[in-house]
């Protein structure tokens, strides 16, 4: 018997989405799932607890990742949407996980990993603000993932490595307890994604404070685009330009077209970096403008964000907990 395909994906709620979360990770997962009803997407908000300290500022990200997803297309009526909190079985999973997880996979997860070499080089502790939370994460990210039984799992390429220890963790899990009850996971990487530059010029990210909103008002876009760096390169070639951060957002935005008519007017010199400037923003506006209305809308009525988000937990948790009474079986505790 084949296994049907099962797409699941989640976001944290650590900060506004930019340019990059929207073409590297949600436009290509909204994609995927295309006319599927096996789509689960939810709101990582136990994983945001790692970074965000304040009650008020999570649940105000919380709402602000659901009306993203919503606004980029995402109908609640024809897929999962909800937030991990409300599943709880998620975290009783991840208590039995911990319990068959060597700790040295722990060890070599990137995101500790660099934690601990970001303490060495500083001279520090090597887990100096190191949490149990960053440290459990890929344990967490599995319990997300196996409590569902998904099987295809589109990530961005840093997130590679944590359905990988998923899927270690499953078929560890499977093997140990002599069980199929975990589904093993495999990653989707889109090919052709590649990472959208900030600003400034490096990866566009929030902890690098670099980013253009995605959702806003035509303010927010613009105290961005006029700040992105530009040389002052007088003879633009057509490689060249392509090679500027500018042009690393822009063609993103625009048609291929669009993109090769601006490359022409820069590089003949008619027009300058201003008039770049004006014409992306006229790009976001086309693009980007009536989403961001309906963003605005939702962000006005959060309490009905909150009814969706429910209604979305109620409708899955026979799942999890069918999952779960399996593994509970498997391991002895029922
Ligand atoms: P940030 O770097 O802003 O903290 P996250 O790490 O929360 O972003 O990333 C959420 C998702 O968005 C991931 O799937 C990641 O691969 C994708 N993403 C983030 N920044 C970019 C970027 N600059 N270009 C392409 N994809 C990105
Ligand atoms: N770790 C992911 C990120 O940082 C978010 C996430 C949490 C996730 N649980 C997940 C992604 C399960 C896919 C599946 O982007």
């Amino acid at each position: 018997m084949t296994q049907k395909n099962v797409l699941l994906t989640g976001i944290k709620p650590t900060g506004q989405p930019h340019l990059g979360n929207y073409f590297g990770a949600i436009e290509p997962a909204l994609k995927r799932a295309d006319g599927n009803r096996d789509n689960f997407f939810f709101i990582a908000n136990y994983h945001a607890l790692n970074t965000i300290d304040s009650a008020e500022e999570l649940k105000k990200l919380t709402h602000i990742i659901a009306a993203t997803w919503i606004a980029s297309g995402l109908d609640p009526s024809k897929c999962h949407f909800y937030k991990q909190s409300d599943i709880p079985q998620i975290f009783e999973l991840e208590t039995i996980l911990n319990a068959t997880v060597p700790k040295g996979w722990m060890n070599k997860a990137h995101a500790y990993k660099a934690a601990v070499d970001k303490n060495r080089a500083d001279k520090k502790d090597i887990d100096s603000d190191v949490n149990m939370g960053l440290y459990n994460y890929p344990i967490l990210m599995a319990s997300d993932i196996l409590i569902f039984n998904a099987n295809k799992i589109p990530v961005g390429k840093d997130q590679i490595q944590h359905v990988e220890i998923a899927r270690d963790i499953a078929m560890r899990f499977n093997s140990k307890y002599s069980t199929t009850s975990l589904t093993l996971p495999e990653y989707i990487v889109e090919k052709d994604i590649q990472e959208i530059p900030g600003i400034d010029g490096r990866k566009m990210s929030k902890s690098y404070g670099n980013v253009i909103p995605l959702y806003g008002t035509e303010e927010d876009w613009f105290n961005s685009i006029r700040r992105i760096v530009t040389d002052s390169e007088a003879n633009h070639t057509i490689e060249t330009f392509k090679a500027t951060t500018f042009y690393g957002i822009y063609h993103h935005i625009a048609t291929e077209e669009e993109s090769q008519k601006l490359c022409e007017s820069m590089v003949g010199h008619n027009i300058g970096w201003k008039e770049a400037k004006e014409d992306l923003m006229e790009k976001m506006i086309k693009r980007f403008k009536e989403p961001s209305s309906v963003y605005l809308d939702l962000l006005h009525d959060t309490n009905h964000i909150d009814s969706i988000l429910d209604e979305g937990a109620k409708k899955i948790l026979p799942i999890a907990k069918e999952t779960l009474g399996k593994v509970k079986k498997s391991v002895g505790v029922i």
